[in-house]
């Protein structure tokens, strides 16, 4: 017979009652995040850009009798973002839980071909539409002294990558951004933490990095791993983390 979790151990990992905005919730982690959440007891806001994989995010947690409302946002337009988190309030109270997590490819561009028009939208969808999420929701999380925002980043920033330095750039200033907010908001029992994914099998996993990566660990990572990193960040379990950067990456990379 499985041993019983005990009430208070449930209590500390569970999210039941927490309202949780995912972005990029439509597709890889976000998606898995979202579902995750939701079959730990949250009610999420699922937002993505794109709006038919939002709504089969949205069906899967709900067709499990669980909470979930998609709003179709793009995180680089700061009223949008503004709108879901004033209907977040409205339909469900506040917000206790924010996943930055959408975010878009480098495109294997060797710097050359980065001109200053890619390098400013990889800062603007990966890097601003954190910042934009992030200044929307820390009112009503002020409000009530409680929150986690969990923000992810890459192995890009920290371990550097072969192209992409606009996609490196933004993943990096996300780590420098959480780290100075979970600073400035440690005391108002806001906790802001990192995710910085090794390879996930995603469909942003470029398909040349498999093979390399499977001579060092014997699998590639899976969405799951990362939301599950995200979902204890998330849990008050995580409750005496701040600042933190934590890399689901299979021993590849050790910070
Ligand atoms: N897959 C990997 O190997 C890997 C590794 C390191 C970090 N990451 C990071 O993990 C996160 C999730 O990536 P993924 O691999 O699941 O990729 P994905 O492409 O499957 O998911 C990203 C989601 O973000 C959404 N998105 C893009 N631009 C948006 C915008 N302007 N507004 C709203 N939503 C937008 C997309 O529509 C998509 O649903 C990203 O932050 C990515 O940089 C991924």
């Amino acid at each position: 017979m499985k041993p019983q979790v005990t009430q208070s151990i449930y209590d500390f990992f569970s999210l039941e009652n927490k309202v949780a905005i995912v972005t990029g919730a439509g597709n890889g982690i976000g998606k898995a995040t979202a579902k995750m959440m939701a079959d730990l007891g949250a009610i999420v806001v699922a937002c993505d850009i794109e709006t038919e994989s939002l709504a089969e995010t949205v069906a899967d947690i709900t067709a499990k009798g669980r909470t979930a409302m998609a709003m179709p946002c793009d995180i680089t337009v700061p009223d949008q973002v503004q709108t879901v988190v004033e209907r977040t309030e409205s339909v469900f109270g506040t917000v206790h839980i924010l996943v930055n997590n959408g975010a878009t490819m480098g495109g294997g561009k060797p710097v050359d071909e980065v001109d200053e028009k890619e390098f400013d939208r990889l800062i603007d969808v990966n890097l601003k539409g954190v910042y934009h999420f992030t200044y929307a929701a820390l009112p009503l999380m002020r409000k009530q002294q409680y929150g986690k925002i969990v923000s992810v980043s890459s192995v890009a920033a920290i371990a550097g990558d072969m192209t992409d330095i606009h996609y490196a750039a933004a993943k990096g200033g996300v780590i420098a951004m959480s780290k100075t907010l979970a600073k400035e908001l440690a005391l108002e029992k806001i906790n802001v933490n990192v995710v910085a994914p090794g390879l996930i099998n995603t469909r942003m996993l470029h398909e040349w990095e498999i093979e390399p990566a499977l001579k060092r660990f014997h699998r590639i990572g899976e969405p799951e791993d990362v939301a599950a990193a995200i979902c204890f960040l998330a849990s008050d379990a995580a409750g005496y983390f701040s600042g933190q950067v934590l890399s689901p990456n299979g021993g590849e990379y050790m910070l």
